[in-house]
């Protein structure tokens, strides 16, 4: 896959591992689109990479899909890769009852069923490209599930059944699909605050997807 002249779609592209991401395609000499809800994580963004196009954006939301969809097929007709890293991760204790599960942030909604629906509302558009991607970001927890996160774990395991799925949908296509299996990276992921927990640093992540993305391996295995 070609790793420069590119127009790339990060949900989530306004911090951690999506920013890295964000940064390292600018750097390359690609067009970036990032999307999230935060209008200042946004702002923060562009202010440090002010190339960047921002759109605001709650992949949960059918309306909100659609709009960033219309408006990605308006303005960026070209877009040839798709990445979806949005995630959201809840600690949940199973023993509690329902109610910490049906309110706050979906981790389904969030981390499956978004990057489901964004795969097949673009796919039209990634396959009259010469050269495509779609990149889902899942977890090393897609195959070692932790207790305290046992909703989280579900998702990216299922989001890996998707993505080999898809791979194998769209063989014959031009549109390559990677999966981005970062272990522990130093975000603020689950956290309320902006605190940043322990972990590789997110640009360690970006620099193995743009090699991995240059070499055409499909599973990014970061250790
Ligand atoms: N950090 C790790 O240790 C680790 C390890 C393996 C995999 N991952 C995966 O890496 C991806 C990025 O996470 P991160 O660690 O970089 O954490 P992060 O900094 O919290 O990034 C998550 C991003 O997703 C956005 N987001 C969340 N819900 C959204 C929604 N409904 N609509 C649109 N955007 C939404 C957030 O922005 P807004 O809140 O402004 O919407 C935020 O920018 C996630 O899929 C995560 O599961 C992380």
């Amino acid at each position: 896959m070609k790793t420069k002249d590119n127009t790339v779609l990060i949900t989530g592209g306004a911090t951690g591992i999506g920013f890295a991401l964000a940064e390292m395609f600018v750097k390359s000499g690609n067009k970036v689109i990032i999307c999230g809800r935060r209008e200042k994580k946004l702002e923060e963004a562009s202010t440090k990479l002010p190339r960047l196009v921002t759109r605001v954006c709650d992949v949960t939301s059918q309306q909100g899909r659609e709009s960033l969809y219309q408006w990605i097929e308006e303005h960026y007709p070209e877009l040839n890769i798709l990445i979806n890293n949005a995630g959201v991760q809840r600690s949940i204790n199973l023993k509690a009852g329902t109610q910490a599960f049906i309110t706050g942030d979906s981790e389904i909604d969030t981390n499956l069923i978004a990057p489901i629906y964004l795969t097949m509302q673009f796919i039209p558009l990634l396959l009259n490209k010469d050269e495509a991607a779609i990149i889902n970001v899942s977890s090393g927890l897609r195959s070692r599930p932790s207790a305290r996160m046992p909703v989280y774990c579900a998702t990216k395991a299922g989001l890996h059944s998707f993505t080999e799925s898809l791979r194998n949908q769209l063989s014959d296509t031009n549109i390559k699909v990677f999966e981005l299996v970062p272990p522990r990276v130093a975000t603020s992921l689950g956290r309320e605050d902006d605190a940043v927990s322990g972990g590789i640093p997110p640009s360690a992540v970006a620099e193995a997807a743009l090699k991995a993305l240059k070499e055409d391996e499909y599973e990014i295995i970061v250790e």
